[in-house]
């Protein structure tokens, strides 16, 4: 199907900008306040907007930069806006050029927040543009800012997982993919799509797949994109949010990649505001546009607090941020649903908590902490041995 200049703007579109909305708001101070620079990669950007004037992700992404409440205390801020079509890549950078007037203008590099956000309309490949930075990076013996790229392409091409390692590798890069699974699982049994998926894979295995069918066939499709993040690009962590059309069927898999646990937690933190129910999905069939964003689910407490005490049962002397930390890498929640769940284990007796001091060999408890439902991080340890 050829596309137009702009589109209409689905519900699963404006579920995946609200992901890439609340994990930026998060993760732009963390990581631009301790560092000079940080880098925003949207790789195949678009022309800015759908119909009706709504946003697209490079809109989402400069608003969000730009008014950052706390863009003051955070260092130089980079967006390159990556878009291979050239009317849509005109298109875009018009329209960015009104939005954000006045602005200092180099060649298509623009300035913003007097020169600490620049931003660049980059017109052409997502493949060809990668492969120029991280060569530049080799031959001049520099690395990369701190990076996050949003590769959001229509289909299984031109996302060489060659380069996608190559990111990853050469800095601290997070990555949120948009996998194209149902067409890359279309495509599996056609001859053509044998190079296109070969360089997506970065291996050929998936070929085994083909004899599979339906639902299974697609779990094993993502699991094994997901097992090649691991082993070429060093993704410690992923994560994966199901996105379906009007008529429920899997469209894509938002898959997340990263080193670092706390930037697993910040995405977990946005998937769960749009999938309350911690099925980590949204489907434009199940959506209702008279209630758009009212979600009155919430997590399984219960499930949580049971984990949780399960695991650190008869242990003394846990700080609360382990606890958050083992929370966001073994399970389905994050660190802001932690509080919650051992709150309900101190109603039920099953903790209790004491103020604490750091020895350099492990934490030392001293007085009992009073406080109910605070678990303040640093100063107390909960201890799971009452019970
Ligand atoms: C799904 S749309 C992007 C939507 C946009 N990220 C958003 O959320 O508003 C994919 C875009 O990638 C562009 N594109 C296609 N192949 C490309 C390539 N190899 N490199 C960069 N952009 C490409 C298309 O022209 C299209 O505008």
């Amino acid at each position: 199907m050829k596309r137009k200049l702009i589109w209409r703007k689905a519900p699963h579109t404006e579920a995946k900008h609200k992901i890439l909305d609340y994990y930026l708001k998060a993760w732009i101070p963390k990581l631009g306040t301790w560092n000079e620079r940080i880098l925003i990669i949207d790789g195949f950007a678009g022309p800015g907007e759908y119909a009706d004037c709504k946003p697209g992700s490079p809109v989402v992404i400069l608003d969000i930069v730009t008014n950052h409440v706390l863009r003051n205390r955070i260092g130089k801020i980079g967006v390159f806006l990556i878009e291979g079509n050239n009317d849509r890549a005109n298109h875009l950078e018009d329209l960015l050029i009104r939005r954000y007037s006045p602005l200092r203008a180099g060649e298509s590099i623009y300035e913003l927040n007097e020169g600490k956000t620049v931003f660049a309309v980059i017109k052409g490949k997502f493949s060809a543009t990668l492969e120029e930075m991280l060569d530049i990076t080799q031959t001049h013996g520099v690395s990369l800012p701190p990076c996050f790229a949003f590769i959001d392409p229509f289909g299984p091409s031109g996302i060489p997982m060659e380069l996608i390692s190559g990111l990853m590798k050469c800095t601290k890069a997070e990555i949120l993919i948009n996998f194209p699974v149902d067409s890359v699982n279309r495509f599996l049994g056609t001859p053509a799509y044998e190079n296109t998926l070969d360089a997506l894979y970065g291996c050929k295995n998936w070929r085994k797949l083909r004899m599979m069918k339906g639902v299974e066939r697609r779990r094993r499709l993502r699991e094994l994109y997901i097992s090649q993040l691991k082993a070429n690009a060093g993704a410690e962590y992923t994560l994966h949010f199901t996105m379906r059309n009007a008529r429920n069927r899997e469209l894509y898999y938002l898959i997340f990649a990263t080193k670092h646990w706390h930037g697993l937690d910040i995405m977990k933190q946005a998937m769960w505001k749009i999938a309350p129910d911690g099925s980590f999905q949204f489907s434009d069939y199940t959506h209702s546009p008279e209630q758009p964003w009212l979600f009155p689910l919430e997590p399984d407490w219960e499930e949580l607090a049971g984990l949780i005490w399960k695991h650190f049962r008869g242990q003394e002397a846990v700080p609360p941020g382990e606890i958050e930390r083992w929370t966001v890498i073994e399970t389905i929640y994050a660190s802001n649903h932690v509080r919650r769940a051992l709150t309900l284990l101190e109603e039920k007796g099953k903790l209790c908590k004491y103020e604490a001091a750091y020895s350099g060999r492990g934490w030392i408890k001293l007085a009992p902490y009073k406080k109910k439902g605070a678990f303040p991080n640093g100063k107390v340890v909960v201890d799971f041995s009452a019970d």
